[in-house]
């Protein structure tokens, strides 16, 4: 068993400003745990957490793959990056975090570069104008607001993480039930050519939480 990374160095001040871990991150651990072998044998060079907030999930896939992998983070928040890079640094995993809304600047620079791609996204359905506002306040209250049906800002980052994953890339995804699991499915497939699996799923209180793995659907040569 593979240990959760350690984030003692983080307090009440910090969670008061950044996403503290929950059944969403734990379910995405034991999700990335479940696929330690292939995540392994893939040979990974980068990986790309998109929303890091504390930096557990970082820290604990950069535990797994180890110092050979470059690990870039970036979160809204400009607080959850200084507790993504503490938490990198608690636990000896070197976390290189950008304070940006999805990928946006990198991505010129990361096409079809990217191994393994990580979001947890806000998934929480609200009203399309609180998503908006707190994608704008860049605060934690971006942390769940997802508007309309929860996929406000996640289908933001749908439409270009195509661009973002190598051949061999995975692009693993945190939903909730009411996000409509089978449509996303549908959408990526026939969209982006990325089929998909769900690798877990967890009724956590009132949440149905699913996580999520795509790959680039490869072409079947018939002669
Ligand atoms: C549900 S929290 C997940 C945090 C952490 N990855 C975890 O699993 O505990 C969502 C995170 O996404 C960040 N976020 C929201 N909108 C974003 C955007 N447009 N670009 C980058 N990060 C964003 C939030 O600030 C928050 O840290």
């Amino acid at each position: 068993m593979i240990p959760t990374p350690d984030l003692s160095h983080l307090t009440s001040e910090d969670y008061a400003l950044t996403y503290e871990p929950a059944e969403d991150t734990f379910l995405f651990l034991d999700a990335l745990e479940s696929d330690v072998e292939d995540l392994k044998n893939s040979r990974p060079l980068i990986c790309l957490e998109i929303g890091s907030g504390s930096g557990c999930v970082s820290s604990f896939i950069g535990q797994i793959l180890g110092p050979s992998v470059l690990y870039l983070c970036t979160d809204i928040n400009p607080h959850a990056c200084r507790c993504s890079q503490s938490t990198g640094k608690q636990n000896k995993v070197s976390l290189e975090c950008v304070n940006t809304s999805f990928a946006s600047p990198l991505m010129s620079r990361l096409r079809h570069q990217v191994d393994v791609v990580l979001f947890n996204p806000p998934y929480v359905p609200t009203e399309y104008e609180e998503a908006h506002i707190a994608q704008q306040a860049k605060s934690i209250s971006g942390a769940w607001a997802g508007g309309y049906d929860g996929m406000q800002v996640t289908n933001t980052f749908l439409e270009t993480v195509k661009d973002l994953l190598s051949d061999k890339g995975r692009f693993y995804l945190v939903a909730l039930k009411q996000n409509n699991i089978p449509e996303i499915q549908r959408r990526m497939l026939d969209e982006h050519n990325l089929e998909s699996e769900v690798v877990l799923q967890r009724r956590a209180g009132r949440e149905h939480l699913f996580i999520l793995r795509f790959t680039i659907k490869k072409k079947v040569i018939t002669s």
